[in-house]
C-alpha cells in the first residue's frame, strides 16, 4: 500500500478478530521493520511473539496490574464505565481483552547496544530508546501493509522482572514494549486526530515561523 496512506491510517486497534497471525505474515512485517536506524548500527532490538494462551493470560493480569491504577487515576475513580470518552472504553475493552490478542510481541534490547547521550542531563532520558522505536514504528507500518491491527503498549515495563522471567528474557536485555497484533475487527481509520504542522513545526527557534506550504 501506499507509505503515506499507510503512516496516516495506521491507529490503535483496540479490538481483534479471533484469527491467528500466521508466522509468514509476520515474518514478512519483521523482514521490514528491521531495516530501521539504529545507533551505530548496533542492532540491539529483539522481539518475543507470544501466542501461547497461558503466558498471554499471565501478561494480560500483569498488565491490567498497570492499567487499573492508570485508569483510576485518569478518572479520579469518578465516572462510571458508561461515561468514560469513547477511547479511555476501548482502551478500557482492549485492556479486559488483552491475552485475546492473537500475538502479543514483547520488544526487548541488549542494554549494552544503547547508548544515552542525554544521561547526564538530570532529567528523563529520551534517547535511551532511540535505538528501539524506528524499528517499532516501522514494524506497526509494515503490519499495517498486511492488513494487520497494532496496539504499541508500553505499561506492561512497569512488570518487566516477571515479564523477562515468563519469557526467559537475559538480564542485560530490557523490554521496551509490548506490541499486540492481529486482525482488526473494525476497519481501519481514515484519519487520525493529530495536531497540525503549523503547531508542531517552527524554523530557525522554537517559536520561529511555520514552514510555507
Ligand atoms: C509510547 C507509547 C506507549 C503507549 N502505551 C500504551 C499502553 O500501555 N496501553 C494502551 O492502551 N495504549 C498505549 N499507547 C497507545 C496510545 O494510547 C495511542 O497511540 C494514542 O491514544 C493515539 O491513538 P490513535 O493512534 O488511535 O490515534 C501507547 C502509545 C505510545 C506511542
Amino acid at each position: 500500500m501506499d507509505l503515506i496512506e499507510a503512516m496516516q491510517t495506521q491507529g490503535t486497534c483496540r479490538s481483534y478478530l479471533d484469527r491467528d497471525v500466521p508466522d509468514d505474515v509476520l515474518y514478512k512485517a519483521f523482514d521490514a521493520a528491521r531495516f530501521g536506524p539504529q545507533g551505530g548500527n548496533r542492532q540491539p532490538v529483539r522481539f518475543v511473539v507470544v501466542r501461547d494462551a497461558a503466558k498471554k493470560r499471565q501478561l494480560k493480569s500483569w498488565y491490567l496490574d498497570q492499567w487499573n491504577p492508570y485508569l483510576e487515576r485518569l478518572t479520579g475513580g469518578k465516572i462510571g464505565a458508561t461515561a468514560l470518552p469513547k477511547s479511555v472504553k476501548a482502551a478500557d475493552e482492549f485492556a479486559q481483552h488483552y491475552d485475546a490478542v492473537p500475538a502479543l510481541v514483547v520488544v526487548c534490547a541488549e542494554i549494552s547496544g544503547l547508548l544515552a547521550t542525554d544521561r547526564d542531563l538530570g532529567r528523563l532520558s529520551i534517547v535511551g530508546g532511540g535505538s528501539v522505536y524506528p524499528i517499532v514504528q516501522n514494524f506497526l507500518l509494515a503490519c499495517r501493509n498486511e492488513g494487520l491491527g497494532t496496539t504499541l503498549t508500553t505499561l506492561l515495563c512497569a512488570a518487566e522482572a516477571s515479564v523477562k522471567d515468563l519469557l526467559q528474557i537475559p538480564d542485560d536485555v530490557a523490554t521496551a514494549a509490548t506490541i499486540a497484533v492481529g486482525w482488526p475487527a473494525r476497519p481501519f481509520p481514515s484519519k487520525l486526530t493529530r495536531r497540525a504542522v503549523d503547531d508542531i513545526v517552527h524554523v530557525d527557534s522554537y517559536d520561529g515561523q511555520t514552514l510555507a506550504r
